[in-house]
């Protein structure tokens, strides 16, 4: 498979149009960003962590029976992807507050929740990425019906179980995590863009220590370290 076009160029990915009218090629970059991209940095191997990370947990969301864009690694940091009708709406999934929420609506950082909290972010650079209701989405046109919301938010609440216990074996927490969604050419909402630790948040469940980009966010330590641990014992429970 080839490479032609260049098609969009995000902040930590390029999206490659191929000699297959079907299939795109996702190509994870090193670069790293925060904050609407205010903060800026690079992290040599960062992409291919994340391409390594997110090849493995669409195999495993594959097998729970969740459809994802994914379809082979062809290097280090590309992979072959099925090409999708993005959503435009960022599905994060919250086990733990943490981040955005505690500073919105003040529970305490580290707050157990009582169940699988679901958010919906309009995916817009430009509104630096607000948060939105249903209703929001609907006038925005975002999805085409209430029943599609509905599916994003079961999707989401799947993806968090199936990944809760696997990171569970990893004795990792899974905090939080961001996911988006596309639709293939049958009109099906499969999950697209990538799962990595630049998207969700790993805390040990020993010490508590963080395994995600929060680590570069906040100034709190090596991401690359941080990353490979994440894959290393991502593969060790995989065995
Ligand atoms: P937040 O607490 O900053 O709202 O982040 C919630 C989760 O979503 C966290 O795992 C990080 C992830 N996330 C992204 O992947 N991209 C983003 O642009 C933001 C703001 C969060
Ligand atoms: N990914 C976003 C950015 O690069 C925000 C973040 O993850 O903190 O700006």
């Amino acid at each position: 498979m080839k490479k032609s076009k260049l098609l969009y160029e995000g902040k930590a990915k390029k999206i490659w149009q191929t000699d297959n009218d079907n299939l795109y090629i996702a190509e994870f970059k090193d670069d790293l960003t925060a904050f609407d991209a205010q903060k800026r940095s690079q992290a040599q191997g960062k992409g291919a962590l994340n391409c390594k990370i997110s090849a493995n947990l669409f195999r495993l969301l594959e097998k729970n029976g969740i459809k994802t864009h994914f379809v082979e690694c062809i290097s280090e940091n590309e992979m072959v992807i099925k090409k999708a009708d993005m959503i435009m709406i960022e599905v994060v999934v919250r086990n733990i507050a943490t981040g955005s929420l505690t500073k919105r609506l003040g529970i305490a950082d580290g707050t157990v929740l009582p169940f699988a909290l679901v958010e919906f972010y309009y995916k817009n650079d430009a509104l630096h990425d607000p948060l939105i209701n249903d209703e929001h989405a609907l006038i925005l046109e975002l999805v085409d019906n209430e029943s599609e919301l509905e599916e994003l938010k079961r999707l989401g609440r799947e993806i968090n179980v199936v990944l809760k216990s696997f990171f569970d074996k990893a004795n990792l927490n899974l905090v939080d995590f961001k996911v988006e969604f596309g639709k293939d050419s049958e009109g099906n909402i499969i999950l697209a863009d990538e799962i990595s630790p630049d998207s969700c948040r790993f805390w040990d469940k020993t010490s508590g220590e963080k395994l995600d980009k929060d680590l570069f966010r906040h100034d709190l330590g090596d991401v690359k370290v941080a990353y490979e641990e994440v894959l290393n014992r991502i593969q060790k429970v995989i065995q």
